[in-house]
């Protein structure tokens, strides 16, 4: 909307007043004391404590946050992969200046606004090819179930479903169903298969032989009743796990030989690699069905081939995303495919080539301390010497006391993953980042 002269005025002293504060000039909320009591009641309030102290303050810039205690950190898990281009990025938030004096504060599927109609336009814009149509949602679980109901309408019902062992896919009742942790659905009924194979195993050279022929020992025994195929193509959760292009390739052609829709999950990797999709990245767009996206959007989206048109009874609900949220998630994928980001010589790749020679100096300089590392784009990982949770999770909170926020990932073998705030950070704060970890170590 254009508000006028006056509106563009206030907006210009409004940034103006948020750049003073984060260069110093903002007071945190609340003593270090304080802050200690709010995050105990909140523990209390919501009956578990948080993985680490960190309640933010709401300023930040670039890779770095400040706390609500008034301390900065280097943030590398950026919730979960959310927080793409940092905190406080001045085109990010002028955006959500503009898209908050909208208004409506929420979307919804009936009655709409603008930014609705452009963010899906934007997706399928840059989505892979055959990807025409785009449905949205607010959480990456909301658009994996979207995607397993009309896949399964498709197919008749089949309610079975293949996926990878060390998948994740959501904490919803289904997703939690098909996510290979049996103890995120304890105490849950199990109503419908699931069908594991093999991920790949960059250490096994008979790793994709082996996928194959569990894959076509699963279709041979169970073809009738399996509705959908979902892969990862990225392992998010699992630690980053990557597999070439011809790892997939033959197991897509064996599903398409079955009749099984192919459905990348790319709530993790959306932006993350050096393509907006990985599915561009491992020119895999001709075997693909259904794309769902998340985290870095603001939101979540399943993206369909026409011919996966759904029934309007099967999908919809009463919101469809906040409109800051949209706005914010609209721009950032404008400034990711415009502004040099992706391909061989854009500016994730460069990122991901430095993170690489900083953990193969960290690896060098402490023998035995690194297990081995994996990870694409800005999305690195990294095994400490026995790999297991405990050791990891003792070394992250050692990093957050040092000032760097890292998350881990997978279970056993366990392993850190850095979630590389490659929209803002500097050469100099990825050393920094590196240079904790390896006074941690
Ligand atoms: C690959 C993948 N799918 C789905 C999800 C679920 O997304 P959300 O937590 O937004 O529901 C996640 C979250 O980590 C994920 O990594």
């Amino acid at each position: 909307m254009d508000y006028g002269p006056k509106f563009e005025q206030g907006l210009r002293l409004m940034l103006e007043a948020i750049g003073e504060a984060q260069e110093g000039g903002a007071a945190p909320p609340l003593s270090a004391q304080e802050a200690a009591l709010e995050l105990r009641d909140l523990a209390r309030l919501r009956g578990r404590p948080p993985f680490y102290a960190y309640l933010g303050s709401g300023l930040g810039r670039g890779a770095r946050v400040m706390l609500a205690d008034g301390r900065w950190i280097l943030d590398f898990a950026l919730g979960i992969g959310v927080h793409f281009f940092g905190h406080g990025n001045p085109d990010l938030l002028e955006t959500a200046l503009r898209a908050a004096a909208s208004d409506v504060v929420m979307q919804g599927n009936l009655i709409f606004n603008r930014e609705y109609y452009l963010i899906i336009q934007t997706l399928i814009d840059h989505a892979p090819r055959n990807m025409e149509q785009c449905w949205l949602s607010l959480s990456g679980a909301d658009a994996n179930e979207n995607a397993l109901k009309l896949i399964r309408q498709k197919r008749g019902g089949r309610p079975g479903v293949i996926a990878f062992r060390g998948c994740f896919h959501g904490r919803t009742s289904a997703m939690a169903e098909i996510t290979d942790r049996p103890d995120y659905r304890m105490g849950q009924p199990s109503t419908f298969p699931v069908f594991y194979l093999p991920f790949y195993d960059r250490t096994d050279p008979r790793s994709a032989e082996k996928s194959l022929d569990a894959m076509r020992a699963v279709l041979r025994q169970n073809a009738g009743v399996i509705g959908a195929f979902v892969v990862e193509l990225v392992q998010g959760e699992a630690g980053f796990v990557t597999a070439p292009r011809e790892f997939f390739v033959p197991l897509f052609e064996e599903a398409r030989a079955a009749g099984i829709p192919v459905w990348v999950d790319e709530v993790q990797t959306f932006g993350r690699t050096t393509e907006l999709f990985a599915t561009q990245m491992l020119d895999l767009a001709d075997y693909v069905d259904v794309i769902t996206v998340g985290k870095m959007l603001q939101g979540s989206a399943v993206l369909l081939r026409k011919e996966f048109a759904f029934d309007p009874n099967l999908i919809s609900g009463t919101f469809s995303g906040a409109t800051v949220a949209m706005a914010v998630g609209r721009r950032m994928v404008e400034k990711l495919t415009g502004e040099g980001y992706y391909g061989s010589g854009g500016r994730i790749k460069h990122l991901e080539r430095l993170a690489f020679e900083h953990l193969e100096r960290l690896a060098a300089g402490h023998p035995g301390a690194i297990a081995s590392v994996d990870g694409v784009g800005a999305m690195i990982s990294m095994r400490l010497g026995d790999s297991s949770l405990d050791r990891t999770r003792a070394f992250i909170r050692r990093c957050f006391q040092e000032g760097l926020a890292l998350y881990f990932g997978g279970h056993d073998p366990a392993c850190i993953r850095l979630f590389i705030p490659a929209g803002d950070v500097t050469e100099a704060e990825l050393a920094e980042a590196f240079a904790i970890m390896e006074r941690c170590l």
